[in-house]
């Protein structure tokens, strides 16, 4: 059937639209949508305000809405105008956008986010050096700094070395984040420890060269880690906890030469704890799904609750993953940007919106609220 230029072809149920039960939560579909950067809290509060809460809204179909990265504390910051979950403002901002994703029939986690070195002096509070395991530079990586109102990307500084009596400090805002978040009205969190940030600098061979308990030997790169887990769990309970993993990605200048010894014990320890969900980037996150010899498969053996995947899925391998018993959900990023109504779409097999990229990052409606959905675009024409 041909409607307005759109093919609505009504085909079989794919399993992306089967029900799954995630923790607390009974998920209507499969289909989740992931954290998002964009860049557009409110200047100087990093409050999340109504034009957020109006994105989120149109995206409630998702399974699951993951919600953008988001800094526990201002020091987790790395980028201009990404919100924060520290203060009473911002916990009243993000309740605007649960409150807009509840009533709309939806469910949303917030990711917590932490940059560690992947950040700028400006960005930081007293204009000090941003911290990291180790002083050790993500050469040649860029990030997003505020230039008056508008934006502008700008090289990492060098960090400073966290000293072991500061961790237990960062694993409290951890805690105070997580308690925030639930009164804000987030159904659960998702731990970011991907794409090179503070906790996958941790477990990584080339940021972090410590030399105290929390560097060297497999067991040293997981404890701190873990130790943010266990904090985030006796807050949230770990039916309400998930967490996001990019074993093999290079991105923000990571690596971690010995990536299956140190990701299939963590994984196990994470099943032990009994977390709702681990969701993995396979390959280079938003680049090539090249798993570079990792064995995803044989990862996902090591967890006893859902697998959740992500990375240049389109329908055809989300159906793929699901059907052959891999995966239980599967995340879509660049999609959700563009596509405010993804689920319907995939349903109907109709076309989808390309993203705009330069409207990524910053700026208001456009390219973040405008996306039409399928009815719009249809009484468009
Ligand atoms: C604009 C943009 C912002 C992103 N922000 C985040 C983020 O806040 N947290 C995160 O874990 N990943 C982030 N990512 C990575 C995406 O969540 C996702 O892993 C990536 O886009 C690959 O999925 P896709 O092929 O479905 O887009 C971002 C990617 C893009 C393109």
């Amino acid at each position: 059937m041909t409607v307005c230029g759109y093919r609505y072809d009504v085909t079989q149920e794919s399993a992306l639209f089967s029900e799954f039960r995630l923790g607390r939560l009974r998920l209507p579909n499969r289909l989740v949508m992931a954290p998002l950067t964009r860049d557009r809290a409110t200047h100087g509060t990093d409050a999340p305000h109504a034009l957020n809460a109006e994105y989120y809204r149109q995206r409630a179909s998702a399974g699951l809405i993951i919600a953008e990265a988001t800094q526990i504390s201002p020091s987790g910051k790395g980028y201009a105008w990404t919100p924060g979950i520290y203060s009473d403002e911002q916990v009243a901002g993000w309740k605007l956008v649960t409150d807009a994703v509840h009533d709309a029939g939806g469910r949303i986690f917030l990711q917590l986010w932490h940059v560690g070195r992947i950040s700028h002096r400006s960005l930081q509070p007293g204009g000090v050096a941003p911290v990291a395991p180790s002083a050790i530079q993500a050469e040649g990586q860029k990030t997003f700094i505020e230039t008056g109102t508008s934006g502008d990307f700008a090289q990492v500084d060098t960090p400073r070395a966290l000293e072991t009596s500061e961790l237990p400090g960062i694993v409290e805002d951890y805690r105070h984040a997580t308690r925030n978040a639930l009164r804000a009205g987030f159904d659960g969190v998702e731990i970011h420890a991907a794409n090179g940030y503070l906790l996958h600098q941790f477990l990584s061979t080339n940021a972090n060269v410590r030399t105290d308990e929390y560097g060297g030997s497999i067991e040293n790169r997981l404890r701190f880690p873990l130790e943010v887990v266990k904090a985030v769990v006796e807050i949230a309970g770990p039916d309400r906890t998930g967490i996001r993993l990019s074993p093999v990605t290079p991105a923000n200048g990571i690596e971690t030469t010995d990536a299956e010894a140190i990701f299939f014990p963590l994984v196990q320890r994470l099943s032990d704890l009994d977390l709702a969900y681990v969701h993995v980037i396979e390959g280079a996150t938003a680049g090539p799904r090249d798993l570079k010899g990792f064995d995803f498969h044989a990862l996902r053996k090591n967890f006893r609750n859902a697998w959740m995947v992500n990375n240049g899925y389109t329908k055809e391998l989300a159906d793929e993953a699901l059907a052959s018993g891999y995966a239980d959900l599967v995340c879509f990023g660049r999609p959700f940007i563009a596509n405010p109504d993804l689920p319907e779409r995939f349903r109907r097999n109709a076309s989808l919106n390309a993203p705009n990229q330069k409207t990524f990052y910053g700026g208001g409606s456009e390219g973040y609220t405008d996306y039409p959905a399928l009815k719009e675009a249809a009484a468009d024409v």
